[in-house]
């Protein structure tokens, strides 16, 4: 991937489409580039940026292949089983549960949580609030609104099957799905960027998954560490089944279920989080 065309061709996406190509990794970028330079019938990268200062709608297409939007309700069932235990015991523990949903895309991450919270017994619903945070506005917007259609390749029915009975929590009308207000109710969101923006404070639980897949190591560092300082102590975080803790922010968590990608961050004072994020971290 020394190729000065693709360099040249992420450039010209940086700085001229606005789309920052340096935060996310070359393999990724490769495979979305390469399937808009195959249906744009482009031999060289050289020949796609051609194509690409030409036309605005290739311009729009890559940007569209670019943004890493997928997401579904209870994505991977079983992770939902062991967030479903960590609900429990965070419920029995405290009279409040905090839940950061980040990078939550179109919402149905964070919703999923909610209609877990309210279909469990085990779970206070009334104690739980969660926040779902994108970089994306209008993924954000689609899950302010909380309406989903269904399609071809989006099988919502399918998706909500985790729960015993689904249609408690969420109003369907033929392919339209509308999360009801009960669920709405414990949910808030608002746009946070995790390489730019600053931690926030005092999470019981993290979920962040898959985002770290798409993001280059420098940047994923970065991200994780914003995150373990945004958990309390003994906090849990849950990331992608496929994604992993960088080795230097290893003794920030222990593990709670490796197959299931779920943490607990370790205490405060034995992991060297507490600095700003603006003090340099020796440990990095
Ligand atoms: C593949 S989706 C994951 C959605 C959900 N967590 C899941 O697992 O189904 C990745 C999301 O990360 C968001 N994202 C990309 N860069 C980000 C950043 N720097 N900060 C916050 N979110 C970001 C994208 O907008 C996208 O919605």
């Amino acid at each position: 991937m020394t190729d000065d065309g693709f360099d040249e061709l992420l450039a010209y996406v940086e700085d001229e489409l606005a789309f920052a190509t340096s935060h996310y990794n070359d393999s990724y970028l490769d495979r979305r580039i390469s399937s808009r330079m195959r249906r744009t019938q482009s031999e060289t990268y050289a020949a796609y940026l051609d194509t690409l200062r030409a036309d605005t709608d290739e311009q729009t297409a890559l940007l569209e292949a670019l943004s890493i939007n997928v997401t579904g309700f209870f994505r991977n069932p079983d992770v939902w089983s062991g967030i479903r235990e960590v609900l429990q015991s965070l419920s029995d523990a405290n009279d409040t549960v905090r839940v950061w949903s980040a990078a939550c895309a179109d919402g149905r991450e964070p919703y999923s949580v909610s209609m877990l919270a309210h279909d469990d017994p085990d779970i206070d619903e009334s104690a739980v609030t969660i926040l779902g945070t994108d970089i994306s506005e209008p993924a954000l917007e689609t899950a302010k609104n909380g309406v989903y259609e269904a399609s071809r390749t989006i099988d919502l029915d399918d998706q909500l099957r985790f729960l015993d009975d689904y249609t408690e929590y969420v109003d369907r009308d033929g392919n339209t799905f509308q999360i009801k207000r009960e669920i709405k109710r414990n949910v808030s969101f608002e746009r946070h960027d995790l390489i730019n923006d600053e931690p926030k404070t005092g999470f019981d639980l993290v979920i962040c998954r898959n985002l770290f897949i798409y993001i280059d190591n420098e940047y994923k560092q970065s991200m994780i560490r914003t995150i373990a300082q945004s958990i309390r102590r003994n906090g849990v975080l849950v990331i992608g089944k496929a994604e992993t803790i960088p080795p230097t922010l290893k003794s920030a968590f222990t593990v709670r279920d490796s197959r299931l990608r779920i943490y607990h961050r370790e205490p405060m004072e034995t992991n060297g989080l507490t600095r700003k994020q603006s003090e340099p971290d020796s440990s990095l």
